[in-house]
């Protein structure tokens, strides 16, 4: 198996990761977070700029924690889309310039199926399986029949679960980006404590929503200033992590699947993980380091895909950056790109 050298610019993380046989050798992470946070969110203009300028030191991390040189590399790989166009130019030219001019084979890779290659790297899991990504940008449920024939089966319709997270957390005055603060403040208080409307609770199909439930929390502390903040963080975190579930678990009943895999930056939920498991839902989560965005995952994903063919290598040199990229058709299975 090759030694690929993976590169992450989708959003607001510069991520490098070195990975050999399903092994990673080095996932280097540079985060934005202190940049974007006084804004309250991704300046994506910002984020490109830092990529720019960070990228060739975390490449020079990333293959020295790793104990290889440039001149081991048998592929560069770099996420192509869907994220902000700017910061996926940044990465995308490097990772096409870096393997041309090593004359090596170059990997446009999705992101979400770098996210999906993260969760199952590890488990010993391979297709088929369902699939639910929830990340900032996506939350998806995915009939992952074969590497190459994905099929949609749900998608948000308004805010990610994730997105949902980072905008409850600043109604709670926890800063950007506030995921994981939230949870960790909801991991004290009581998630019963109040009531809020279940997401999706009487629908048919397999899409998420979560933007009622985040407006129904901005209400709720409008109107009840005294509410104690952990409990209102428990009480959203049990509701969106209840919604997910339920959706998968109709998904997996329709797709007649029982094997799951839970991918993003949400998947580093410890709720969410409980849930699962008291439910009876075996699944497949990505080790921590590898939930949120990174290099590693990129590399995962692009093993399964290094060709050596000298057309569709200049092909692949051609590679655009596509900030809206779908993984697969919504309703038939299709080849990913
Ligand atoms: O996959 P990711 O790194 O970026 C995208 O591709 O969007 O996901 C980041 C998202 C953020 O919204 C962050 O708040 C959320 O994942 N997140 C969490 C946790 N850790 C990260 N949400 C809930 N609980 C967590 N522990
Ligand atoms: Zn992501």
């Amino acid at each position: 198996m090759p030694l690929v050298l993976g590169i992450d610019t989708s959003c607001d993380d510069t991520g490098v990761g070195v990975v050999e046989n399903g092994r990673v050798l080095a996932n280097e992470v540079e985060s934005q977070t202190a940049l974007h946070a006084r804004f309250g969110g991704v300046v994506p203009e910002q984020a490109s700029r830092e990529h720019l300028s960070a990228l060739d030191a975390v490449v020079e991390r990333a293959l020295t924690s790793a104990g290889v040189t440039l001149d081991d590399l048998d592929a560069v790989a770099a996420t192509r889309g869907p994220g902000l166009v700017g910061a996926l130019l940044v990465g995308l030219g490097y990772g096409k310039a870096l393997a041309w001019g090593l004359g090596i084979p170059f990997v446009p890779v999705h992101h979400l199926e770098a996210h999906i290659a993260a969760a199952v790297a590890g488990s010993g899991q391979s297709p088929p399986f369902l699939c639910l990504i929830a990340s900032g940008g996506h939350t998806a449920l995915f009939a992952v029949h074969e590497w190459n024939a994905i099929e949609q089966l749900g998608r948000s319709r308004d805010d990610a679960a994730g997105e949902a997270f980072d905008k409850v957390a600043r109604l709670l005055g926890l800063g950007y980006p506030g995921g994981p603060a939230l949870a960790e403040l909801a991991e004290r208080g009581d998630d019963r404590a109040v009531a809020l409307p279940q997401p999706m609770r009487h629908q048919e199909g397999f899409d998420f929503s979560f933007s009622g439930l985040k407006t129904a929390v901005a209400i709720t502390l409008e109107r009840n200033p005294g509410l104690r903040r952990e409990d209102v963080a428990a009480s959203f975190e049990r509701t969106v992590v209840d919604a997910l579930v339920d959706v998968t678990r109709r998904a997996m009943a329709h797709a007649g699947m029982d094997r799951l895999v839970v991918a993003g930056g949400v998947a580093a939920n410890a709720r969410l993980r409980r849930t699962m498991r008291a439910e009876n839902l075996e699944a497949a989560f990505p080790p921590l380091e590898l939930a949120t965005d990174n290099g590693a995952m990129v590399a995962l994903a692009a093993e399964r895909r290094v060709d050596v063919d000298r057309a569709r290598q200049e092909q692949a040199l051609r590679t655009d950056a596509a900030p809206y990229l779908p993984l697969a058709a919504t309703g038939e299975p299709s080849a990913s790109a």
